[in-house]
């Protein structure tokens, strides 16, 4: 079919983004009846989701029985600082153990327990061992289970193809305009609902576990068809990614290493957690060397209330800050991290439990982790931030548009706890597909498609191809990266935040001009262009709310203010919004106000 020249596929409920959100998303519109459409800039498979190695977060109670949503509601809310969105962190800890063992009836193997019962293991921040894993392959054998049954339920998957333009119409979203990426013709999708499942935005910095395809295409698109995004400072640098060789900084070590009882130490075999333990969470972690060996044998055993954690199982914002510290201070290892060593265990354990990790340093790094230390680093690895969405139903702002998994905020507060974005995008994938589904069943589709905005987004994607010259592409997103790492980075503080808004205006200048080289087809120079316009608008969105935001508070870290200010921050979320001239804007809003049954379960905690 076509509509004003282009070629065109209607469907009820179009996703963009085929990750583990995506795919939940669009099996749970088919089922509900909407016939739908998968979006993907890459082959379908290939996701951010599979980066969650270590698990995913569900209080099935299978080795703790202590264990139940309510504890991992208290887990998740303490753990983003209170800024999450407590109607989301309800949800989430309530629906993610069916979740996961729907996943288990469509196929997905997780490790076992000695009773034959779906395995856990201990994260940061969670009281019990709470992961649902496959090794150290979890996400991997979740996108495998997900694929399988969304192929088979009848969705219609449309690889490598790049969404650039959300089309609108009269106050709600009529579609999306892109092009297939190895051709460069455009494409048109109508759509009575779009659902936004883009996944992150690493690639704005130059350490990153992130693959080239995280982009923050969904928070632009949104931002710019008027959707609001909240949160945007908070960026999660995953403690561990390798820092050596060169070429794979930033992969990601996952965190159940340390799960499994791995230990950091410096170059001067110090086990320096101890000493950025919070003060008011001191007692939940173990108190000496022994104490946390003895957690590493009795949880070995499902035992694990026994003893207390280690130092190096407090949260991400934390490790992250202080492996940062001691490089910066000097006592890091040669090649700029640390070491995390969990060589001291049996290596057939290290073998079965940590797989990957083990083929990852023995191939990439000549490492063999069942003899010796690997070298890690804080990498960018995810978006707290994203677009605001309603707890229930996954919508927008804007009518006819959602959002689930990572482009969408709210869920993870100031900090997300490890294993908690799978969970997360399995519940809201669900739970924003039926959203969708049912949007699209009240909305009558519009046989019009405004042509005009699909013709003026196609003179847009060609204009870098005919101008005569120009700026390179490549050249504006290096520059970028290393800016967002030294500028908007791990620590943060007024002039920096400052420069980098300069700077951030400089490249769009430049970013207006860019000129491609050679044709349409396989063109990776000129499928960077709008990637890159995406990328410099959720940098400003992270910079405007970073400077806004005047505490230190999860991920957010300001020098110049270091202290969480509870007073005038405990209860706000940022907002990012496009102003009346086009202007981004950054805004404060009140963090949506939780249940007083809700707050009863923050116990002691608050
Ligand atoms: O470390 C990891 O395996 C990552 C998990 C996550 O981001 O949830």
């Amino acid at each position: 079919m076509a509509i004003s020249g282009f070629e065109t596929h209607v469907h009820d409920v179009l996703v963009v983004g085929a990750g583990g959100a995506g795919l939940r998303a669009a099996i749970e519109a088919r089922a509900r009846g909407a016939s739908v459409g998968l979006v993907c800039k890459s082959l379908l498979g290939k996701a951010h989701t599979v980066m969650a190695e270590g698990g995913a977060a569900a209080a099935l109670a299978h080795v703790a029985p202590d264990d139940n949503w309510k504890v991992h509601f208290r887990d998740t809310m303490v753990g983003g600082k209170l800024l999450n969105h407590p109607r989301m962190a309800q949800l989430h800890a309530l629906e993610a153990p069916d979740r996961i063992r729907e996943l288990e009836l469509w196929g997905a193997v997780f490790d076992r327990t000695a009773d034959g019962r779906i395995s856990q293991r201990p994260f940061g921040g969670h009281t019990y061992p709470r992961l649902a894993h496959v090794g150290d392959r979890t996400g991997l054998e979740m996108m495998r289970t997900l694929q399988d049954k969304a192929v088979h339920s009848d969705v219609d998957v449309y690889m490598e193809c790049t969404i650039t333009h959300l089309i609108t119409g009269p106050g709600r979203i009529m579609g999306a305009f892109g092009y297939w990426r190895v051709t460069g013709e455009p494409v048109l999708f109508p759509a009575k609902a779009v659902v936004l499942a883009t996944g992150g935005i690493g690639k704005a910095y130059e350490v990153t576990s992130n693959s080239w395809e995280y982009s923050g295409d969904g928070h632009a698109l949104a931002y710019l068809a008027g959707a609001e995004l909240i949160d945007m400072e908070f960026v999660q640098f995953h403690p561990t990614g390798m820092v050596w060789p060169p070429g794979v900084r930033g992969l990601l070590v996952t965190e159940a290493v340390r799960g499994e009882g791995g230990i950091l130490r410096n170059k001067d075999g110090e086990r320096f957690m101890w000493k950025y333990l919070p003060e008011d969470r001191r007692q939940e972690y173990a108190a000496t060397d022994e104490e946390a060996e003895r957690w590493v044998e009795v949880t070995a055993q499902g035992r694990s209330s026994e003893a207390r954690r280690p130092p190096e199982l407090s949260t991400r914002d934390n490790v992250s800050r202080a492996i940062y510290t001691e490089v910066k201070e000097g006592r890091g290892s040669p090649h700029g991290g640390v070491y995390l060593d969990i060589s001291y265990l049996p290596a057939e354990h290290i073998r079965r439990k940590l797989p990957s990790m083990f083929d990852q340093f023995k191939e990439l790094a000549d490492v063999d982790i069942t003899r010796g230390p690997m070298e890690v680093g804080p990498t960018t690895h995810y978006v707290m931030g994203g677009v605001r969405v309603d707890a229930e139903t996954g919508a927008t702002t804007v009518p006819g548009l959602f959002a689930a998994g990572e482009v969408a905020g709210g869920m993870h507060g100031a900090n997300r706890l490890g294993g908690n974005s799978l969970s997360d995008l399995l519940v809201f994938g669900a739970r924003t597909g039926a959203g969708a589904a049912a949007y699209a069943a009240r909305n009558a589709a519009s046989a019009y498609v405004d042509p005009s905005q699909a013709y003026r987004a196609a003179r847009q994607l060609s204009a870098p191809l005919e101008r005569e010259d120009g700026e390179d592409a490549y050249a504006i997103q290096r520059d970028l990266q290393a800016m967002m790492q030294s500028l908007v980075g791990i620590f943060r503080e007024e002039a920096d935040l400052r420069e980098a808004l300069g700077r951030l205006t400089d490249l769009e200048t430049r970013w207006q001009s860019i000129k491609v080289t050679g044709g349409r087809m396989y063109n990776p120079g000129w499928n960077l262009v709008f990637e890159l316009r995406n990328l410099l608008t959720v940098s400003r969105a992270v910079t405007l709310s970073a400077l806004q935001r005047t505490e230190s508070r999860g991920a957010h870290s300001r020098v110049d203010y270091p202290e969480q200010d509870d007073r005038n921050w405990g209860v706000i979320n940022s907002v990012i919004c496009r102003g009346p001239d086009g202007a981004m804007m950054v805004a404060r809003s009140g963090v949506p106000p939780m249940a007083s049954e809700l707050r009863g379960l923050l116990g002691a905690a608050h």
